[in-house]
């Protein structure tokens, strides 16, 4: 039977264009979903748009447009968006779609029915940018303007109406199962940052806006609409048939196995998430994983400093697959991390087009020479080229665990040295000057080179699946092959077919492009 793996990305707010930092999140949690189906598992993995609350109805109005039809165009937009970063999501949700809206009102009446939401009034600071409440000593003067000071965004004086949620009565709740659960929120530096904000006591959350109307009227009191992060973490569990939780879906996936997520949305995943579900009585996911910012020349990518890399422009010019590789090489998951133009040519051309690029085209052109087109068959292996295959083999459970961990940069740094090495092993070996006097030899190595190259290219598939998928094709490896599993057996290749054409992988880039 397989097993289940959930996971989720945030879903954006579709208010401007997609920027980097949304392809990071969503490429991240790709890889790490894409890996798990190479593992066999039953993969459901989750994106879409948040579409309610102020900042969207803001947006709409500037816009002139309704905020629905405002939603439904820039919606499509993200949607697009998964298509050209490869994104293999099962499911795109909408917050705007009825399956989610049901959702919602069953985990508002829940709270309700636990005694966990009250009527009272709301006078505070609310950053509509953010979406979110803060505390005076959150807040900071900056040219006579209040701001955020974790996130330097506008904040303003909000007096009305509220519901609230009962959060500080789950403080000490949370804090046992955060001592229960250690890798429930990771990397562990944000834990500590979620364990002291928690500690220091929590204060009850106000649950519902009446200054607008953009959003999911609270349920007997159509004055208020639920407060929009209540709305959308409940997404997670609405793409799931919730409420009914004798569906398949639901059964299957809940709770999910990880959410992926930026680190300036901790809070409402680590702290008010699984308070919600807690009071609900629902079961908790199993993870939260924060990354960092990425960063465009040391500094946080905004419109006003005119630093913002446009994924949509590096794909059409590099390639996704490119951009893919880039991001998750050049940035350490979990930290912040600056890209730039000229890092992102440099390790196309040394990682991708040098190296493994490089590896599959000479190898595939020798075998085109000299053997018919055909990936030679061997049983004769000397200790070399058993060691260099036994080697990749043995890091498997590594590497799995590495993944589970979603230790990233350690997994990529891995396989990437064992192309590195099998690079040099065929240097090494130098077929060519065996091929009249040993036929024999030069065939053990192309086998073995061969089998390597097919290795690699499974354990970097979920990172650069375009490339991965040609390179596995022209060696008539299927798709349904394209597994863990493959690695460890040595009758996937076939030696009887001839090899496909392989058109040049990686373009390398001069300088001046
Ligand atoms: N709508 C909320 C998420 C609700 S989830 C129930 C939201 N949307 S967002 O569009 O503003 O951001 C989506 C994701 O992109 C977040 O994980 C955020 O951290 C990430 N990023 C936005 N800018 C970023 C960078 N510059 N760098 C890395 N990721 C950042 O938040």
């Amino acid at each position: 039977m397989n097993k289940n793996f959930y996971i989720t990305t945030p879903i954006y707010y579709p208010s401007g264009k997609p920027h980097m930092g949304h392809a990071y999140s969503s490429i991240v949690a790709d890889i790490f979903a894409r890996f798990k189906r190479l593992e066999n598992y039953n993969v459901l993995f989750l994106t879409g748009t948040d579409e309610h609350g102020q900042k969207i109805q803001k947006e709409a109005k500037k816009n002139n447009k309704d905020p629905k039809i405002f939603c439904d165009e820039l919606s499509e937009t993200f949607r697009s968006l998964t298509k050209t970063l490869n994104l293999s999501n099962d499911d795109f949700i909408r917050t705007t779609e009825s399956r989610h809206f049901k959702s919602v009102i069953e985990i508002w009446n829940k709270l309700v029915g636990s005694g966990d939401i009250y009527l009272d009034k709301y006078s505070g600071w609310y950053s509509v940018s953010d979406e979110a409440f803060y505390d005076e000593d959150e807040i900071e003067d900056k040219n006579g303007n209040k701001i955020s000071k974790s996130s330097g965004s506008l904040v303003e004086w909000v007096e009305e109406e509220s519901y609230f949620f009962k959060l500080s009565a789950w403080s000490n709740k949370l804090l046992e199962f955060y001592k229960k659960n250690p890798n429930f929120i990771l990397p562990e530096s944000r834990k500590n940052e979620v364990v002291r904000f928690v500690e220091k006591g929590l204060k009850d959350l106000s649950i519902s806006r009446t200054s607008f109307t953009w959003g999911i009227p609270v349920p007997n009191n159509e004055k208020h609409v639920i407060y929009v992060w209540l709305d959308a973490l409940t997404n997670y569990i609405s793409a799931l048939n919730f409420p009914n939780i004798e569906d398949k879906k639901y059964k299957a996936f809940w709770p999910a196995d990880v959410h992926i997520i930026g680190k300036d949305i901790l809070r409402f995943h680590a702290v008010f998430w699984p308070a919600f579900l807690l009071a609900a009585k629902l079961p908790l996911p199993k993870r939260v994983f924060g990354h960092g910012w990425i960063l465009s020349d040391d500094k946080k990518m905004s419109k006003s400093l005119g630093n913002i890399l446009d994924p949509l422009e590096i794909i059409d010019k590099y390639g996704i697959d490119q951009l893919r590789y880039y991001l998750v090489k050049e940035v350490s998951l979990g930290n912040d991390g600056s890209i730039s133009l000229e890092n992102l040519k440099n390790c196309i051309n040394n990682d991708l087009a040098n190296n493994y690029g490089n590896l599959c085209q000479r190898v595939f052109s020798f075998i085109k020479k000299n053997c018919d087109n055909k990936i030679p068959y061997s049983t004769k292996l000397n200790n070399s080229d058993k060691a260099l295959l036994k080697n990749l083999k043995n890091s498997l459970p590594k590497l799995q665990s590495l993944m589970d961990n979603q230790d990233l940069n350690e997994y990529i740094k891995t396989v990437v040295g064992f192309s590195f090495e099998a690079n040099k092993y065929f240097n090494d070996s130098e077929p060519w000057t065996v091929k009249k006097k040993d036929p024999e030899r030069m065939n053990a190595i192309l086998f073995t080179i061969v089998d390597q190259i097919k290795n690699i290219s499974i354990l970097l598939n979920p990172i650069i699946p375009y490339s991965t998928n040609k390179v596995l094709a022209m060696i008539n490896i299927s798709n349904e092959n394209i597994k863990i599993d493959e690695i460890n057996n040595d009758k996937t290749l076939n030696h009887e077919k001839e090899l496909g054409e392989l058109e040049i992988l990686f373009e390398k880039i001069e300088n001046d492009n």
